[in-house]
């Protein structure tokens, strides 16, 4: 992977301008500067190697040279009410499942946004926004996705079980050719963030629908919300139906999804 190569593969795609770099602390925090300093809507920022990538609820996110992508696509045109910034993760969630059920692989999408495979988590996507006082100036959907199995974290590292996208299709995979797909299909869906269908596809592959989950704060000692998993609002909130039998919204946050009868 290098800029050239990446220049020619996404040629045929909205991104007007390209960062590569061969290594860098977190394409996120690139975006987040280079939004400050005028970047483009479609601006994109990759990486082969990070040395500080950033996961949700303040984690780190490691990323492997040669096996795994790392990249920051920057959206700042018809950003919607700051109410539904919520569906920016689902976003990148939506667009990877996509590329799975093109190869008849089955995925789930754990809310909010963690990409499943079999179970396992295949990619992470951590979006961060990036404010003028109380409007949004421009908003980073960073990627990471485990593309060869030594992107994947040692058991020890890892809070979800993990694989890749090479051992779920079964056949080695060209990074750059899975960006582009990734992105065809990011900005298939942002076109329709408003719409039902965008709700109602994420719905269709919600993770744990109908089964008991957990959902803890980030905040620690914090109380946990338990209950059923109903489904998404169309701002991105969880429906959980509680003992009480009264629907509970959670809305997107620190805040972290297991089932109830998992040990992870
Ligand atoms: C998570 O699952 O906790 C989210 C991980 C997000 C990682 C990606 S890699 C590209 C972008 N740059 C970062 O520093 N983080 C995101």
């Amino acid at each position: 992977m290098n800029a050239d190569s990446l220049r020619t593969v996404l040629s045929g795609l909205p991104v007007p301008e390209i960062h590569y770099y061969d290594t860098i602390d977190s394409t996120n925090e690139v975006a987040l500067i280079w939004i400050a300093a005028g970047a483009p809507d479609g601006a994109l920022v990759a990486a082969d190697v990070q040395t500080a990538g950033r996961g949700r609820i303040g984690r780190r996110w490691i990323t492997r040279p040669g096996a795994a992508l790392a990249f920051s696509l920057i959206l700042k045109d018809n950003i919607p009410d700051p109410a539904v910034l919520g569906l920016y993760s689902p976003l990148g969630a939506l667009a990877l499942a996509d590329v799975f059920e093109q190869e008849q692989v089955p995925v789930s999408i754990k809310w909010p946004n963690d990409v499943l495979v079999h179970g396992r988590k295949v990619a992470g996507i951590l979006v961060e926004t990036a404010w003028k006082g109380d409007r949004i100036f421009g908003i980073t959907v960073g990627i990471g996705i485990n593309v060869s199995p030594e992107a994947v974290p040692a058991p020890e590292e890892l809070l979800y079980p993990a694989t890749s996208v090479a051992s779920e299709l079964g056949r080695p995979v060209d990074r750059e050719i899975l960006l582009a797909r990734v992105l065809e299909r990011i900005f298939f869906w942002r076109a329709r963030m408003v719409e039902p269908v965008f709700r109602q596809t994420w719905e269709a592959r919600l993770a744990f629908k109908g089964q008991s989950v957990e959902v803890n704060p980030g905040t620690p000692g914090a109380t946990a919300w338990t209950g059923t998993l109903l489904g998404v609002t169309e701002n991105g909130d969880l429906r959980l139906l509680g003992a009480d039998g009264m629907e509970q919204l959670i809305t997107v946050g620190d805040v972290r999804l297991r089932p109830v009868s998992a040990n992870h």
